[in-house]
């Protein structure tokens, strides 16, 4: 039997008989005496064979390979001061085994190194084929550790103090309406048609308000076929919350106290609250993105009212066509950026044109408030609207001041990407700054350029501020956003609850009385039949514990996740089925196999 985990042995264990099942995480033969560092998913213990003072282990002992799987029994003793090891929690002591017995042998050569000493980095593709050996890797196996601590915390906090239920809802389901592609699941017993696996509980978590449960939440799965980045997964995990009678400043009050609960309980960190907030438009006007990464300051310049009658024309065009001008200044730029990088060619115009802009003006501030610019700007802007920017932005001497002129969604779009991109490569984000805001207010619709029609910015279940719905194209959401780091880790909102209102936002984003019946007559119905206030949330689980993790990817927080082009490489999925399965399920396919 087990007595202890191996990262449990203290010094006060010496003197105990103990037994410990683990792999091999290293062993060493120094001169006679060999030494074995067991692993299990709490840590490594050191165990000695000694010829003389353990002659039974010591056989088995030096046979013993790298992840062979092992069970030893023996006496913890404390270690001599020349060999103590305060890199590790066991450091103190060993244990001297009395017996070693082999449980099972590797018999193929590991497809790369596991031990805690290990610092090699493996390519991911391996380490997701050969996910089960990646995730005894002290690094996943912490991560996974720490997500279950978060969930454990999120359920300790919403069912023991708050009084939360936690109800599970179909995965085999219609469409939900967070606009991203549906992944499908044909039926066999209706042919023809098919399921839709949830983008969210959305839909159901509404209803089971209108069923009077009143706080309930699910760690839920959800399924998104979308592009994939660094962040996101086609298939990930919330936690979904929806809650009857709150209004917007209880449910942020809530949900504050539940996120300083988990940095408390899974960190020990005492986040500090209530949690700073932006306006939809304050974070645009001052970040050019509704997530700001606000560790840093950076912060842009609406300099349109200035720039408008300059004699520049990339700036007063920009602002008659209806645009903006912004400034990003970056103090102590001139000595950190060369003209090189930010002309054709260079990294800084590169960031910028994927953003869709068509360059990068830019001035610097030189010694006594000298303002240095080459090129058009140069010959166009007068020594007074040089004069106007240095005293709108405050710029100083070594600043360097960076331009995105044209509409305001592509010089949003280009300053927020350059500015995260200097931020890093100026080293400005101090990685123990954790904070935390919530971004309040965002627009009802936002226009779909592709589709000619607005869209729901959230999901078209949001209820808009009611002073504000006299015209929902302009109406503001009673929606929120919460951020951590510059990621959004949640979001959600106020509910509509009066079928009448719900009516007007379909109409509004183009969706005929039919359409809306025939994808949400159910919902619209249950409206009908005494409906609660209710507001709710979602979290993106994996995201939060890639953040508390320190991960830069969302795959690191998840044991089995799929790659950029949404493939499991250890099971191979997708993959082909045979004609006999698709013939059940009336399915045709007009892709050809690949050969
Ligand atoms: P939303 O679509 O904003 O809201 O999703 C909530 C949170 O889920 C996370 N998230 C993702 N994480 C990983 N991979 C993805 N593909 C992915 N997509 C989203 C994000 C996001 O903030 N039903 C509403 C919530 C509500 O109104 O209650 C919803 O799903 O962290």
């Amino acid at each position: 039997m087990r007595t202890h985990y191996c990262g449990q042995l203290r010094a006060e264990h010496v003197g105990q008989t103990v037994t410990l099942f683990g792999w091999v995480d290293r062993r060493r033969d120094h001169g006679g005496v060999i030494f074995i560092d067991l692993r299990d998913r709490s840590g490594i213990s050191q165990i000695v064979s000694d010829p003389e003072r353990t002659p039974e282990s010591y056989l088995p002992a030096g046979d013993l390979r790298n992840e062979y799987v092992v069970k030893i029994t023996g006496r913890v003793t404390q270690r001599p001061p020349d060999s103590l090891n305060p890199r590790i929690p066991t450091g103190e002591v060993e244990i001297y085994a009395d017996q070693i017995e082999l449980l099972n042998a590797v018999r193929k050569p590991l497809p790369f190194q596991i031990s805690v000493s290990e610092t090699e980095s493996v390519r991911e593709e391996l380490r997701l084929k050969y996910r089960y050996l990646d995730l005894r890797r002290e690094r996943m196996s912490h991560n996974l550790q720490l997500r279950h601590q978060v969930i454990k915390a999120i359920r300790r906090f919403l069912e023991d103090q708050e009084g939360f239920i936690e109800v599970e809802t179909p995965i085999l389901t219609r469409s939900t309406p967070e606009g991203a592609r549906d992944y499908l699941v044909p039926s066999r017993v209706n042919p023809g048609e098919f399921y839709a696996l949830p983008q969210s509980p959305q839909l159901f978590k509404q209803l089971l308000m209108v069923s009077g449960f009143d706080r309930y939440y699910q760690v839920a799965r959800c399924f998104r076929d979308e592009d994939l980045r660094a962040d996101r997964q086609p298939e990930f995990t919330q936690l979904d919350m929806e809650m009857s009678f709150m209004d917007q400043e209880e449910v942020l009050a809530l949900n504050e106290k539940l996120v300083c609960h988990i940095f408390k309980q899974v960190k020990g960190i005492d986040l500090p609250s209530p949690f700073p907030r932006l306006t939809y438009a304050e974070a645009m006007d001052r970040y050019g993105c509704d997530k700001p990464d606000t560790r840093y300051g950076l912060e842009l310049v609406d300099v349109s009212d200035l720039m408008k009658d300059s004699g520049f024309k990339v700036f007063s065009g920009a602002v008659s066509s209806g645009g903006v001008v912004k400034v990003l200044p970056i103090p102590d730029g001139n000595a950190a950026i060369s003209n090189v990088r930010i002309k054709p060619g260079g990294d800084l115009f590169r960031e910028a044109a994927e953003a869709g802009a068509k360059g990068l003006a830019y001035i610097r501030v030189r010694e006594n408030g000298e303002i240095d610019t080459i090129g058009a700007i140069k010959d166009n802007l007068s020594e007074a609207h040089k004069q106007a920017l240095l005293e709108r932005t405050g710029a100083t001497e070594g600043h360097l001041l960076l331009f995105g002129a044209g509409d305001s969604p592509t010089v949003n779009k280009t300053l927020d990407r350059i500015r995260q991109f200097v931020a890093r490569e100026l080293q400005l984000i101090d990685p123990e700054k954790i904070n935390l805001l919530w971004v309040t207010e965002f627009p009802m619709f936002e226009w779909n350029a592709d589709e000619q029609r607005l869209e729901a910015m959230h999901h078209p279940f949001t209820s808009p501020f009611l002073e504000d719905a006299h015209d929902l194209k302009t109406a503001r959401a009673q929606a929120y956003d919460i951020v951590f780091n510059g990621f959004e880790i949640g979001g959600g909102s106020l509910r509509i609850y009066q079928t009448e209102l719900q009516k007007q936002v379909f109409e509004a984003i183009g969706l005929s009385d039919e359409e809306a019946q025939s994808k949400f007559g159910f919902l619209l119905e249950a409206f009908e039949y005494g409906t609660p206030p209710h507001a709710g949330i979602a979290y993106g689980l994996d995201r939060l514990v890639m953040l508390l993790a320190g991960e830069e990817s969302i795959r690191d927080a998840i044991a089995f996740p799929k790659t950029q082009q949404a493939r499991c490489l250890l099971t191979n999925a997708p993959s082909e089925v045979d004609g006999k399965q698709l013939k059940d399920l009336h399915i045709a396919t007009i892709q050809k196999p690949k050969t």
